[in-house]
């Protein structure tokens, strides 16, 4: 885990069970020496982030409460802005404004962003600005945008981390899946008109 993402997930009731368990050693000496900072969006974040059609996002109400909504779109709805900045237009929904109202408490936002078919997840902590208004969203629309959107959702991010592809059964979308369909259907085509012409020339025996 880089050292941006542990210095803020690592809190001392989480070291305490550490200590307890037996696993602080390995993760101190991890955050001392470790290699990165991890707070910058790479070349392979990038690309992983903008190939995404969805993500879960948490939040924090002011009662405390965590809140974990999904937001989905079209491939490449979520933008890597900079080397520290993701967003999103946020279109008009439910009108609940769970997440929206959370935000105005408690800036910080999770995120998990999975990629099923290939096993990997990537885990995103930062903070969120909003600016509100369809205008400030239009360069944010994905291509197929449904509704006017309502703000820009801005997310600068202060830590990320890939984590480990364990537990993640593979799962794919009919756009993963179409390449192997459409060469399955080809092959069902071509046997099927082989098996037709031995059909007929079995009959001439008949
Ligand atoms: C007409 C309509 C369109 C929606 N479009 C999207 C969408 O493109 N992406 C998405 O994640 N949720 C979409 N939703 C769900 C809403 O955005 C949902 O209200 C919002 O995620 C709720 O956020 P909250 O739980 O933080 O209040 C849509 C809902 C409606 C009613």
């Amino acid at each position: 885990m880089p050292r941006a993402f542990s210095e803020r997930a690592f809190t001392p009731a989480v070291r305490a069970h550490q200590e307890r368990m037996g696993s602080a050693k390995t993760y101190a000496k991890f955050i001392e020496d470790g290699p990165q900072q991890g707070h910058l969006i790479g070349e392979p974040e990038k690309e992983f982030i903008q190939a995404r059609d969805g993500f879960y996002q948490s939040t924090v109400s002011e009662t405390g409460w965590p809140y974990v909504q999904y937001r989905g779109g079209p491939v490449g709805f979520l933008k890597v802005l900079g080397p520290q900045t993701i967003g999103y237009a946020d279109f008009s929904g439910n009108k609940q404004y769970i997440s929206r109202g959370n935000l105005d408490g408690n800036d910080r936002i999770a995120m998990i962003l999975m990629d099923y078919a290939n096993q990997r997840r990537l885990k995103i902590l930062g903070r969120v600005e909003f600016t509100e208004g369809e205008a400030a969203a239009a360069s944010l629309y994905p291509d197929e945008a449904e509704a006017p959107a309502e703000r820009a959702v801005i997310i600068r991010v202060e830590a990320l981390d890939w984590n480990c592809p364990r537990h993640i059964t593979p799962r794919f979308t009919e756009a993963e899946l179409r390449p192997h369909l459409n060469t399955l259907g080809q092959q069902l085509a071509q046997l099927q008109a082989e098996n037709e012409r031995l059909k007929q020339e079995l009959a001439k025996f008949g």
